[in-house]
Order: structure tokens, then sequence, then C-alpha cells
């Protein structure tokens, strides 16, 4: 009894509400809540601080999936409202392996790690799709008559492979995420035949580059129009893999049609240095071919070119997906699993009158490598150390009996500074003095 007059008095009250609301309340209300948390830097970074905490080793530090499914994609297994997100982290997947949250974290918490989750969105949403029956090979005129087959696509991905027909055009529709803080492209590897139209926020983009075309996208949510005509393309040529990429892409970001998403997920093999340094020899995308890789545990990773011997790459987080070598056609190189500091053509070099670099190979001393080269005539054995992703000591050391002072370029870029232990720094150059047993040491210094 008294709780029905309870019930009476909350249902009254809620009634009330939406009346002075007028809009939708209950579920929807808090999906508006959360929606308008993930805009809250304040609330996401509290979020992210958790979920690096208590998900990462499940879902991956970046959202992608592991055991666990990819959470920043448009794919929901389990309900895509920020409530239902929410509701399915409190109670957890029990048979699948995931724990339930609910007496864990308090509800605000809760709701930080999903406004988290929801701010990281990329890829389409609501996305809808329409497939137009043209006349032949060359029509590529849309009108009503011609829509044959029109439907939304639940998963978010744009699936290339609906129209079972030969001549037509097919259209992808939807609000569309990707990253606020940098250009981001849609790109499609040896794309140079296809005929695809990209449209944002309805006006259309430029498509860029010939073999590789790409098409730059706003920054953050918009909506997003793709138009592919089959024309003169086989059967197994329209496929198409659309990833969206940095601006000079060296990093693939994201798919955005079914066939991207299953390359990258058969192209994801990981190689991190957990415990201790790790040296790979695979091809990096942005460094030159013959370049080694190395990881420090600190998370931190710098590639060597055996050729120059010079550093031509240097990034923060961790070292590689070698995916690409492994699954790929030889030339995919391994992506960095982190962020550029800076790559080739920027490289710290020798300055030297001969620069031919003769490479003897690189030693394992106490778990780290230790290249050694010759060039100019001196010999020199190269390592690095660091003790956080922020600075790394490259230090150098001359073998041959040679110490005389020597130059040594250094790549210049935003937030990175270079210190050098003997001799002086003038704007990109390092001249120095080595001290009586030749060694010296050259560090970057990465600021926040
Ligand atoms: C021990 C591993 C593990 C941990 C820890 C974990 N999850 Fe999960 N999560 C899973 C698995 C496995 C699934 C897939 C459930 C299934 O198969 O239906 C899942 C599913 C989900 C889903 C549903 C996705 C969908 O497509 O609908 C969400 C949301 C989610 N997890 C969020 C989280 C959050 C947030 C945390 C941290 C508070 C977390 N998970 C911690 C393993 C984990």
């Amino acid at each position: 009894m008294i709780n029905t007059i309870r019930y009476l008095c909350k249902k009254t009250m809620l009634s009330m509400f939406v009346l002075l609301a007028s809009t939708n309340v209950n579920a929807n209300s808090l999906d508006d809540k959360i929606v308008a948390l993930s805009q809250d830097k304040k609330t996401t970074t509290q979020g992210q601080t958790l979920f690096n905490q208590m998900c990462a080793s499940c879902h991956s530090k970046d959202l992608s999936g592991a055991s666990g499914f990819n959470l920043k994609d448009g794919e929901w297994i389990h309900g895509s409202q920020p409530s239902s997100i929410l509701s399915n982290i409190k109670k957890g997947f029990a048979k699948a392996g995931m724990p339930g949250f609910d007496a864990v974290y308090s509800e605000a918490e809760l709701q930080s790690i999903v406004a988290y989750v929801l701010s990281k969105r990329v890829g389409f949403d609501k996305l809808t799709y329409k497939i137009y029956q043209m006349t032949d090979k060359n029509d590529k005129v849309i009108k009503a008559s011609k829509l044959i087959k029109q439907g939304s696509l639940a998963n978010n991905f744009a699936d290339f492979q609906l129209p079972e027909i030969q001549n037509y055009i097919i259209e992808f529709e939807g609000d569309f995420y990707t990253f606020k803080d940098q250009v981001t492209q849609i790109w499609v590897q040896w794309g140079k035949r296809i005929d695809l139209t990209v449209e944002v926020n309805g006006k259309q983009v430029k498509r860029e580059g010939e073999w590789d075309p790409v098409w730059k996208l706003a920054r953050g949510k918009q909506h997003l129009k793709l138009s592919y005509h089959s024309g003169k393309n086989k059967l197994n040529q329209r496929n198409l893999p659309l990833i969206v990429t940095n601006d000079d892409l060296s990093i693939k970001l994201f798919p955005i049609s079914t066939r991207a998403r299953a390359i990258m997920a058969e192209k994801k093999v990981e190689v991190k240095a957990v415990s201790k340094t790790i040296v790979q020899r695979k091809k990096v995308m942005k460094v030159p071919p013959y370049s080694v890789s190395v990881g420090l545990p600190a998370k931190i990773n710098y590639a060597f070119n055996t050729r120059t011997c010079a550093i031509v790459g240097l990034w923060q987080g961790d070292l590689l997906n070698v995916g690409p070598n492994v699954g790929g056609r030889g030339q995919d190189g391994s992506l960095p699993l982190g962020d550029w500091v800076f790559h080739s053509p920027n490289s710290v070099n020798h300055q030297a009158t001969n620069t031919k670099c003769m490479y003897k190979g690189y030693q394992m001393i106490d778990q780290e490598p230790v290249f050694n080269y010759q060039i100019a005539g001196v010999e020199y054995a190269l390592t690095a150390r660091a003790t956080n992703d922020h600075r790394i000591d490259f230090h150098y050391q001359i073998t041959s009996a040679t110490k005389a002072p020597l130059t040594i370029n250094l790549p210049q870029r935003n937030k990175l500074s270079w210190l050098v232990s003997k001799g002086k720094i003038n704007d990109s150059k390092a001249f120095i003095t080595p001290d009586t047993q030749g060694g010296f040491t050259v560090s970057a210094q990465i600021n926040k």
C-alpha cells in the first residue's frame, strides 16, 4: 500500500516533469545526459582513467578490442543507446567473461566511463544505403525511378557487396565521427580506377592523389555520403576497402567498409616491448627500407637505418603492428602503435664530407642493441636509453683511435628539443667534442 502511494507520487511527479520538459524523459533523458557528458573534458578524462584501469586489458587502451569487443566502432551487439551501454557495463557478460561493474563504481563514475567510450566513437552512425539500377556502364544519372533497393545497415559499415546487379550506383549516407584534433581522410589503396564521390555536410570533397586517392574529412561529427558508380570495374574490384588515415597516410586509423574491417582485423599483430627491449627488422611505414626498429619498455621507440647510419624515426607508445607485413602483400609496412615524434626524411645523422656509412651489425649487450658502424673513417657504437616516454638518450661511443670534434644534424619538430652532453647545439646542429674516452650523448626531449 505504502509502496503504491509512493509509486503514484513518483508517477505523478514524473508526468508533471513530462509536461514541463515536454520532450522524452525516462531512458532518453539519461541518454541525453550521457551524450552531453561525452562533450565534457573533465568527465571524459575521469572516464579514461577508469577505463584504462579496468577495461583496457580486454578492450585495449585504444578501444579497438582484444578479448572484448571493439567499443569505438558503430557496431553494438547489446545495444547502442548510452543507457544500454551503461546497463551492460553494470551487469557485465558473465558467460563471455566480462564482470559486472555495478558494485565496483558509483553511478557517476560509470557514467563517466560511458561518456569516455562515446567520446572515442569513430565511423558511421545511422548508416543507410540506396541502390540505383543504371542502364549501362556509362550511365551515371540518378533518378528516383531507378532506385531498386534501400535499407539501413545496423553494423554501420559500408557494405559494397550489397548490389547483385551489373550496372549500378550505390550510395551510403549517415552521421559520421572522426577525430577532432587532427586532419583525417578517407583512403583507398590502389583506387586509381574507382569512381567514388564523397560528400561531407552536403558538399562534394575534392579527390586527391592518383594511385592511392584520398578525400579529406571534416573534424569531429559530420554528415557523410559516399556514392559509388560500378562503371567498368569488374565485380571483384568493387568491394572497396575504405580506411580513414591520418594526413600523411602513415597511420591507418579505422575502417569504414566491411572489406576494410576484415583486412584490418586480420592484419592486427601487435609487437610491444613489455619488460625488455625488442628489436624488429620489418619494413615500417614512413621510414626507409633497411631500417631496424627498437622498442623500449619505457614506451618510446626508434628506427636506425643500416644504409645511412641515421636515426630515421622516433615514436612514443608501443612498438609496431606488424600485421601488414605478416598478412599483407610484402610492400605494406608495419605501423607504429603510437605517435610519431619525427620520421624520414627527418633524421639524426652525421654531417661528414664522406658520409658513406659502413654498417657492421648490432650486438645485444645487457639486453640492449648496440649498433656498430663506420662513417668518414671513424667507428661508432650507438645505443639508447629511456626512463620514460618523453626522453630518450642516444649514447655514441667512438671505438676507433680518432676522437676529433664532429657535427650531428638534428631534426627540428614542434615539441621536440635536443640536449648534448659534450658540446653545444646551434639551430639544427650539434657541435660535439667527444670526451677523452670518445663518448657523448644526444638526448631528445619531447614536451607535452
Ligand atoms: C575480462 C575481460 C573484460 C573486461 C575487464 C571488460 N570487458 Fe567489456 N566485454 C568483454 C567481452 C568478452 C565482451 C563481449 C560479450 C559478448 O560476447 O557478448 C564485452 C562486451 C562489452 C560491451 C558490449 C559491447 C557491444 O557490442 O554491445 C561493453 C559496452 C563493454 N564490454 C564495456 C566494458 C567496460 C566499459 C569495461 C570496464 C569497466 C569492460 N567492458 C571490462 C570483456 C571484458
